[in-house]
């Protein structure tokens, strides 16, 4: 007879998260997460960079940090320094840069660096899920300001700090996705960038910017960032190597003040990120991004086109949506009677996989019948065949969409 299996819960402290789920598998028609387009990964200049690095500086990997320090390895800090000079306007060296995994550390390093329960942040009111999430594990309030279609909206920022001061409460940080925001697309325009400065000096709260989309907008024109054009040291900035690259290789980076990057360098106990990540990425930017990333924004721009269509043809008027004006997502307004929660259950169940709004923003009212589709990671055809099953699974689920290009729907057989 097998031994009773060992009891770990008695010996669990009190205060952590729920246990995860277990990973059943992806969608057949998978529109969630920040998924990049596989076709797109630059598998074949990858190969090349990992075998050049590798035949010149493998013998490093036997030293913690490559021998270039706890900040990451030096080489892809210098990449990221000229990047960030050229690209978005930041005055900033390699010593400015900490190199860590995935700009998802680069969240919880910022937050325990400043955070504690009973604190309050400023955020969008639609945000990304993942910074949500940890502001509520945190015991933080977070409180949402509406955006508009060119981002965060200023005057509904400068009421909340009014009103906060008035309250005796100063937030720790504003914090925004002001290039290509997640989940709506929207690029806070460069007036806008300076108005928010403005405030967040006037109010003494600091910014957190997040900008790991920056470099996937149609046009490749982008405001230079809010870092950029502070004067004051009163911005944190994280980037990713996710969206433009491949996000399973987990390599993002903070640029910040040795102030703030000391503390939390201080934090990070990992002894260092994935290193031959960090050395096949220098490799393989430094010659090839600026060609790459064009040809990735093509791809991704025919693949939102594709969604784009399919909701028209599928949906009708009953899918309503900005045009993003770069990134990987679509935020769709359904019908009000739609409750994209319930909706997102029954699409799973038929093989389709949504991100309801409500995970998605401080304002559960305002997102109840919204949901956000990422268009990068399925094809052009499952784009379009997830679309009509998500379509039929709605009619069926709240009567909704009706009608299709002024075409009864009947139901599919
Ligand atoms: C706004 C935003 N920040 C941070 C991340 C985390 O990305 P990563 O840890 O892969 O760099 C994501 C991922 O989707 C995101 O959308």
């Amino acid at each position: 007879m097998a031994a009773p299996a060992f009891d770990f819960t008695p010996l669990l402290p009190a205060g952590l998260p729920p246990p995860a789920a277990r990973w059943t598998g992806l969608a057949k028609f998978s529109f969630v997460g920040g998924n990049n387009d596989p076709e797109q990964v630059p598998v074949e200049g990858l190969i090349d960079a990992v075998n050049a690095v590798l035949k010149r500086e493998g013998r490093t990997l036997a030293t913690y940090g490559l021998a270039s320090g706890p900040q990451g390895y030096r080489p892809l800090r210098e990449f990221l320094a000229a990047k960030l000079k050229h690209d978005a306007g930041i005055a900033c060296g390699s010593d400015d840069i900490l190199i860590v995994s995935g700009s998802l550390q680069a969240l919880d390093l910022v937050n325990h660096t400043l955070l504690a329960p009973g604190d309050t942040v400023i955020i969008e009111q639609e945000t990304y899920q993942g910074a949500l999430n940890r502001l509520t594990r945190l015991g933080v309030n977070a409180v949402g300001i509406p955006l508009d279609r060119d981002g965060m909206r200023m005057d509904a920022l400068a009421s909340t700090l009014a009103e906060l001061k008035r309250r005796g409460i100063r937030p720790k940080y504003i914090y925004t996705i002001p290039t290509v925001q997640n989940p709506t697309g929207t690029i806070l325009p460069e007036a806008r960038r300076a108005e928010l400065l403005r405030l967040s000096e006037s109010y003494g709260v600091p910014i957190f910017e997040d900008d790991c989309y920056a470099d996937l907008i149609w046009d490749g024109k982008r405001p230079p960032a809010i870092h950029a054009m502070a004067g004051n040291g009163c911005v944190i900035h994280i980037g990713s190597f996710s969206k433009s690259i491949a996000p399973a290789l987990r390599v993002g980076f903070i640029v910040a003040p040795w102030e703030m990057l000391s503390r939390m360098l201080a934090l990070k106990t990992d002894a260092g990120s994935g290193a031959l990540e960090q050395m096949v990425l220098a490799e393989y930017c430094g010659a090839h991004f600026t060609s790459h990333v064009p040809k990735l924004t093509r791809g991704l721009r025919v693949k939102l086109d594709t969604l784009m269509e399919a909701l028209n043809e599928q949906f009708g008027t009953a899918a309503e949506f900005e045009e993003p004006k770069g990134g990987i997502f679509l935020w769709v307004k359904l019908p009000d009677n739609v409750d994209t929660l319930r909706l997102y259950q029954a699409a799973l169940t038929e093989g389709v996989a949504i991100n309801p709004g409500p995970e998605w923003s401080t304002n559960k009212v305002h997102s109840h019948s919204r949901l956000r589709l990422c268009f990068a990671s399925p094809s052009r055809e499952q784009i379009r065949e997830g679309v009509a099953v998500l379509a039929d699974v709605c009619r069926r689920e709240f009567g909704v969409p009706v009608r299709i290009a002024n075409v009864e729907r009947h139901a599919r057989g």
